[in-house]
This record gives C-alpha cells, sequence and structure tokens, in this order.
C-alpha cells in the first residue's frame, strides 16, 4: 500500500485535519476523537446538525476499553465475534470522549472497520478516529475515493483512497446501554447473523421521534432526484404516459426493461446476490442522480438477509 499517503494522513491527522478514510461499509470524515476542534470541523465540512453523534473507528479492544465506562461480557463477546467489521456498537461512555462527539449523550458509538489501510492508519495513531459517512448531510454515502472527492474535496485535507468499499452500506448499530441489546440501524451486519449469536433482538426503528438515533431521520441517503418505489412494470406503465422513456432511470434487484435505454438503467446483481445488490447500491443512485432524467423506478428487494437494510436506505432515499 500507498506509504506515503498514509504517512500524510497520519500527519494530518495529528495537526486535527480531517481525512477521508475507507472502510469496508463506506468511506468515513475522520478526526481526532479526542479532539474537540478537530470533530467540530468534521460538522461543519459535512453540514451535519450537532445533534446526530459520530461513531468513533478504534483498532483494537484495548483501545475501545478506554472509550466506554461499561462493556458488559455479552457486549464483548458479541463485538469480538463480528470485528472487525461491520458491526458499531454503543456503550456508556468515558469522559476522554468529548461531548460533541456523542452529541451529549452519556453513550458512545464504537467501531473496529475491517480496511487494512484504516487499520494500519489506525493503528499508526495514538488516538481513535470520529468518523461519520464522507457525505455532505442526508445525501448518500460515498463507496469510492472519487465520491469524496467530488462532493468534499476541497473542504479537507486528503482523501486515503482504498479502492471500493467491499460491504457498500453503513455498519449495522446494535446499543447495549439496556438490560437487552437494540438494534438501531440495520446495515452491512444482517440481522439474522445477529440473532443467531444474540438470540432475537429488538428493533428500534429510526424516526425523528426517537432522539436516541437522531441521524436517523426519514429522508436520508436521498439523491436529489425523485424516487418512485414499488413494483417496476406497473410504475413504468403509469409514468410513460406522462414522462417520455427518456426521462425515466430504474434501479432494479435484477430485471431489464425493454421500453427504456440500457445506460438508463442498473440492475443492482444479476444473479440476485443481497451482497452484491448492497456494494453496488450508492454507486448505483449517484450514477442515476447524474442522469439527465427526471425521476427513478425502484423496487425493493426481498425483506431477508441483507436485503432488509438495503431496502431500509431505498425506503428513504424515496422519502422526501
Ligand atoms: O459504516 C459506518 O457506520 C460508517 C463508517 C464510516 O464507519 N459510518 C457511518 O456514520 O455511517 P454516520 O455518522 O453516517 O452514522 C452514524 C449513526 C448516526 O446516525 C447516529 O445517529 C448513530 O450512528 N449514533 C452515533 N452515536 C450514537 C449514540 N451514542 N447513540 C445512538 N446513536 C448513535
Ligand atoms: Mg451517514
Amino acid at each position: 500500500m500507498d506509504s506515503d499517503a498514509l504517512q500524510q494522513a497520519k500527519t494530518h491527522l495529528e495537526k486535527g485535519e480531517l481525512v477521508a478514510i475507507p472502510t469496508e461499509t463506506v468511506y468515513g470524515l475522520a478526526a481526532n476523537a479526542l479532539d474537540a476542534a478537530a470533530v467540530a470541523k468534521i460538522f461543519q465540512a459535512k453540514n451535519r446538525p450537532n445533534f446526530d453523534p459520530l461513531i468513533v473507528h478504534c483498532h483494537s479492544i484495548e483501545q475501545v476499553r478506554t472509550l466506554v465506562s461499561k462493556f458488559p461480557a455479552k457486549a464483548e463477546k458479541f463485538a469480538r465475534r463480528f470485528w472487525p467489521g461491520p458491526l458499531t456498537i454503543i456503550l456508556p461512555k468515558t469522559r476522554i470522549v468529548p461531548d460533541l462527539v456523542t452529541s451529549g449523550l452519556p453513550s458512545v458509538a464504537v467501531r473496529i472497520p475491517r480496511h487494512p489501510l484504516t487499520l494500519q492508519l489506525l493503528r499508526s495513531l495514538d488516538f481513535p478516529l470520529a468518523a461519520p459517512s464522507a457525505n455532505p448531510f442526508g445525501y448518500v454515502s460515498p463507496t469510492k475515493a472519487a465520491h469524496v472527492t467530488a462532493q468534499l474535496g476541497d473542504k479537507i485535507a486528503q482523501v486515503l483512497d482504498g479502492g471500493e468499499c467491499q460491504v457498500g452500506i453503513e455498519s449495522t448499530i446494535v446499543s447495549f446501554t439496556e438490560p437487552n441489546p437494540i438494534v438501531y440501524r440495520l446495515g452491512g451486519l444482517s440481522l439474522e447473523q445477529i440473532n443467531k449469536d444474540l438470540g432475537k433482538v429488538s428493533l428500534r426503528p429510526h424516526s425523528s421521534s426517537n432522539p436516541q438515533a437522531p441521524g436517523m431521520l426519514a429522508s436520508h441517503y436521498a439523491p436529489k432526484k425523485r424516487i418512485i418505489l414499488g413494483d417496476i412494470k406497473q410504475n413504468l406503465s403509469k409514468v410513460l404516459g406522462q414522462y417520455e422513456a427518456k426521462s425515466v432511470g430504474i434501479l432494479s434487484f435484477s430485471d431489464v426493461f425493454a421500453e427504456i435505454a440500457n445506460g438508463q438503467q442498473v440492475r443492482l446483481s444479476e444473479k440476485r446476490d443481497f451482497a452484491e445488490a448492497a456494494q453496488r447500491l450508492f454507486a448505483a443512485l449517484r450514477y442515476l442522480d447524474t442522469l439527465p432524467i427526471e425521476l427513478i423506478l425502484a423496487e425493493l428487494l426481498p425483506e431477508e438477509d441483507l436485503g432488509r437494510a438495503i431496502n431500509d436506505r431505498l425506503r428513504r432515499a424515496a422519502s422526501k
């Protein structure tokens, strides 16, 4: 790997500057998590409201321990099973975590990401990294370095290029601050995998009335184009009375539609593979958003495995 770029990233972060980092889920916009002034720059660059807390990225369980005041055995066993990986857990915080990172909450979100370059960077630093997804607030998360450069390039010190994100959707968030674990956000670790490990866990769906998960607003991950969610074939016959075919884009799981030009259609996975669909989802939304079309017809995937998290992103992308 590019050791010059890594060295540069380390230097910027030590000076309190912002660096976009690759993770297996999406690119993050990182700063020294223990330096409130550095963290403030993240909120500024993203135009993110202060009530939306950040995830702190660590290289080891030992480092996580410095940030949390309690690490129940059940939570630790669970974390060890899936870290490094697309899992974030929420635990009570210690005083070294600035209030800005947690939006004043007494808990902190932590995760060990599974990208070799970012793990190497984290190990070279003597502080953990606070990092939300590296997109302007409310827009689709970035899964390639070029996505970050296009939208935030002039606001940050560096984009550390680690290639395309392998998982492609954000981490699954599980809280261990109450007697029973609660899933706050579906993501790259499926509910089936969680249930196998923890037994049946409850889901606390995002909403503006759930201040425990303030970032999980109904409209999020949203492209600028209008998205119509539902049966594509049916919706196509409806909208073609009103719009020309050249104004319509399609985001399907695997089907193609003869009425619409190929360049205006994205199939998430020809072989109907959930992991492949997740990996391609955000780049597909960004691609369709750049086309000279007026609306995007999209469909939900089967509500199982990573299909649940994909559907969650699609619903929010469509809700405006
Ligand atoms: O995969 C990911 O999780 C990516 C990569 C960069 O790690 N990060 C990410 O961060 O998606 P972000 O900021 O876009 O989403 C983090 C979510 C926020 O919506 C926030 O509401 C929730 O985590 N969160 C953070 N701390 C929390 C806390 N103490 N209690 C409840 N929710 C929390
Ligand atoms: Mg985000």
